[in-house]
C-alpha cells in the first residue's frame, strides 16, 4: 500500500494530483549516485521521464548529469543545476533552433542518429565557429525482449546509425574539422527486466562495436549504454528501488574498458517510476451490465501509459485501507476516467477493497512517463506535482457547500 505519513494533510489535497514520495526518491537518488561514484559510471537522467523540477534539482545535487531531447529541456536542465557539460542532447529530428540552443548553453555531447544529421551539425558548427562534441548513436540490432512500442535497437526502429553505415559514419566524422569526437551511445530499449542477460549481451555487442570503430581509426573515449532499466509495476512495494546494482556490476564486469575510457549511462524511469503515483479520488460507483466500473476524476490525460501501451499500473483504494482496514471485503471493478474515450481505463478487472464516492485512489509507479505526457484534452486541467513532505503546501479541495 502506498505510504502516507500525514494521511489527514493527503486528505485535504485536491484530487487527481502526482504525489511524490520525496523519501523513496532521495533514496533512490542517493543510491545511484553512491553506485556512480564506485564504479566511475557516470549518470545522465533523463529527463523527458519526469521533468518535476523539484526531483531534477535533487539528482543535479548529487552530480548527476542529464540526458535531453529537445532544446527546451537542455534550458531546463541547466535551470535545474546540472552541470552543462553533463548534458547529452539526443533525438532523431533536432532542429536547426535547438542544435544552436545547444551551442549556446555548452552541453558535453551531440547524441548524433544518423548521417544526415552528422553533416547538418557539422555546418552549423561551421557557421558558429565553433566545433561540436559528437557521439554517434549506434542501432546494434539487439532485442531487449520488452514491449514493442519501447524496442528501439532493432534495425527496423528509427533510432540510431547501423552496421551498414559505420564506415561512411567514421569517414563524415573525422574528416570534418568542425566535430570533436566524443564516443558512441547505444540504447536498445526501456522497461528492460531481464537485466543481467540483456545487459550481458548488450555489453558483448558494444565491446565489438568499440573494437571496430577503432579499427577504423576512430578513437572510442566514451561509451554511453543509453537507459532502459525496468521496474516492478506489479509489486511497487516489494522493489521500490530497481535492480541498479546488477545493472552497474553486469556493465563494470562485462564491458571492456581501457582506463581512458570513460563509461556513461541514461536511466530515466528507474530513477522516478516508483517514487510517483497518481492520485484520484471516485466520483461514481456504476454497476454496468456485466461489469461494476469505477469512475474516478483522473483520465487518460493525466496518465496515458494504460492507453497507449497497455501498461498495467497497481490500483489500491488509500482511503479503504487508511480508514478501515482490513473491514472492507473486495470487489472486481474497471477502473475509468471522465474523457470521452473508451480507451480512458487505468485497469479492467481489478480487485480492490469495495469502493465508495470520495474515496481516494493512487495508481502506483505513475512517476516515469506518466505526468509529462499528460495533456489538456477534454480542456482537463493538468493535475500538479504534491510532494509527501510538502503537503501543507499542495492545492486545497475546495468545498462548493460551504453555508449549506
Ligand atoms: C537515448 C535514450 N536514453 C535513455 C532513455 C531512458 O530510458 P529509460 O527510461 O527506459 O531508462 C531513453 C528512452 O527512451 C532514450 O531514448
Amino acid at each position: 500500500m502506498l505510504k502516507i505519513d500525514d494521511y489527514a494533510a493527503f486528505c485535504r489535497v485536491a484530487t487527481p494530483f502526482y504525489y511524490y514520495d520525496i523519501d523513496l526518491f532521495t533514496r533512490t537518488a542517493d543510491l545511484v549516485a553512491g553506485l556512480s561514484e564506485r564504479t566511475g559510471i557516470q549518470v545522465h537522467y533523463s529527463l523527458k521521464a519526469n521533468s518535476d523540477h523539484r526531483l531534477n534539482d535533487i539528482l543535479s545535487a548529487r552530480g548527476i548529469g542529464a540526458d535531453c531531447v529537445s532544446g527546451d529541456e537542455i534550458e531546463f536542465a541547466v535551470g535545474c543545476g546540472y552541470d552543462p557539460k553533463k548534458i547529452f542532447f539526443a533525438g532523431v529530428g533536432k532542429t536547426d533552433k535547438e542544435i544552436c540552443q545547444a551551442f549556446q548553453v555548452g552541453i558535453g555531447a551531440f547524441v548524433v542518429e544518423s548521417l544526415e544529421e552528422i553533416e547538418i551539425v557539422g555546418d552549423i558548427a561551421r557557421r558558429l565557429g565553433r566545433k561540436a562534441p559528437v557521439s554517434l548513436r549506434i542501432n546494434p540490432n539487439i532485442d531487449p525482449h520488452t514491449h514493442h512500442y519501447i524496442t528501439t535497437g532493432l534495425y527496423e526502429d528509427k533510432f540510431g546509425i547501423s552496421d551498414r553505415s559505420f564506415d561512411e559514419a567514421v569517414a563524415m566524422v573525422l574528416g570534418n574539422p568542425y566535430i570533436d569526437v566524443f564516443g558512441l551511445q547505444f540504447h536498445i530499449g526501456s522497461q528492460i527486466m531481464e537485466v543481467a542477460d540483456v545487459v550481458k549481451l548488450e555489453c558483448e555487442k558494444v565491446n565489438d562495436i568499440v573494437a571496430r570503430f577503432e579499427a577504423a581509426g576512430m578513437e572510442v573515449k566514451n561509451i554511453d549504454l543509453g537507459g532502459g532499466l525496468g521496474v516492478d509495476y506489479d509489486e511497487p512495494d516489494d522493489n521500490p528501488l530497481p535492480d541498479f546494482e546488477v545493472w552497474f556490476k553486469t556493465i563494470a564486469d562485462n564491458l571492456k574498458r581501457r582506463p581512458d575510457q570513460t563509461v556513461h549511462v541514461e536511466p530515466g524511469r528507474s530513477l522516478v517510476a516508483q517514487s510517483g503515483s497518481l492520485i484520484t479520488e471516485v466520483l461514481y460507483v456504476k454497476k454496468g451490465e456485466n461489469r461494476r466500473f469505477l469512475m474516478v476524476d483522473a483520465g487518460m490525460n493525466d496518465l496515458i501509459r494504460p492507453a497507449l501501451y497497455g501498461a498495467y499500473h497497481k490500483i489500491e483504494n488509500v482511503t479503504a485501507f487508511y480508514e478501515d482496514g482490513p473491514k472492507r471485503e473486495n470487489r472486481v471493478y474497471d477502473v475509468v476516467g471522465p474523457v470521452c474515450e473508451s480507451a480512458d481505463c487505468f485497469g479492467k478487472e481489478r480487485v480492490l477493497a469495495k469502493s465508495r464516492r470520495g474515496d481516494r485512489i493512487a495508481i502506483r509507479s505513475a512517476g516515469a512517463y506518466g505526468q509529462v505526457m499528460a495533456s489538456h484534452y477534454n480542456m482537463r486541467p493538468l493535475a500538479p506535482s504534491v510532494y509527501s513532505d510538502r503537503l501543507a503546501e499542495a492545492p486545497r479541495k475546495k468545498d462548493y457547500f460551504i453555508g449549506e
